[in-house]
């Protein structure tokens, strides 16, 4: 074991599939024990951003403007109450990162290793310093191993499409429930199939599923696991 790969560092992975409620709960568990929450999806979303700004947003995975675009690729975080803002080169572009086409390309993108590797060491740090919860789709199972407490999220499908739709209805956005689950069930089978960091249960993991809970009886259950 060297100096970078402590046997367990003091961490909350939480990964599962789309709207199951991760940054919810993550953003929860952090408040209540005062450690620093940083919600993965974000970073993908701005690679995203940055690859439609540089006109490589439709670029696939060998695409010379997709590598030319990751190389000019400057993201960084900066943790607040809330949650992270992050910027591209040095501009703060956390508005523009829930805009759903940014989330499409984002999921897809999400599947090309030179994407993931672009985005490794920024998470593996951050996580590495400990007194984190960090969400995403592979953090218990390649970015922080070590984590002292892995949980993965489910919800059933129908669940996480009334609560997306809400969330939509209360950002003022009108879309049809069957669209919302379509949606939900393709990007399921995006994240659990491919090649690289798919979707899975880490080792080690909790599997906890939400369908039945409020978000008071699932964080309190993750801080119970946790202390
Ligand atoms: O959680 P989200 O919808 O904000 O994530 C956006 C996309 O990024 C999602 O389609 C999957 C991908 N993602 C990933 O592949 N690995 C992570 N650790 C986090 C997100």
């Amino acid at each position: 074991m060297t100096a970078s790969s402590p046997a367990v560092v003091d961490a909350v992975a939480i990964d599962g599939p789309a709207s199951s409620g991760k940054s919810t709960l993550a953003r929860e568990v952090a408040k209540r024990l005062g450690f620093v929450f940083v919600d993965t999806g974000s970073l993908y979303r701005a690679v995203a951003l940055a690859l439609d700004r540089a006109g490589a947003g439709e670029a696939t995975s060998d695409d010379p403007s997709l590598h030319a675009a990751l190389s000019d690729l400057s993201v960084s975080l900066l943790p607040t109450h809330s949650g992270v803002r992050v910027s591209l080169s040095g501009l703060d572009v956390t508005p523009f990162l829930r805009e759903e086409r940014i989330g499409r390309i984002a999921s897809r993108v999400s599947a090309f290793p030179a994407v993931r590797k672009a985005l490794f060491d920024l998470q593996r740090n951050l996580a590495l310093a400990g007194r984190i919860v960090m969400d995403g789709r592979d953090i218990g199972s390649v970015i922080l191993p070590e984590a002292r407490l892995k949980i993965f999220l489910e919800a059933d499908p129908e669940v996480r499409a009334r609560r997306r739709l809400a969330d939509l209805e209360r950002s003022g956005l009108s879309v049809s429930y069957e669209t919302v689950l379509a949606d939900i069930l393709d990007r399921d089978t995006r994240d659990r199939t491919r090649a690289i960091s798919p979707l899975v249960m880490a080792p080690g993991a909790l599997l906890l599923d939400t369908s039945r809970m409020t978000v008071e009886e699932a964080v309190s259950w993750i801080v119970a696991r946790y202390r």
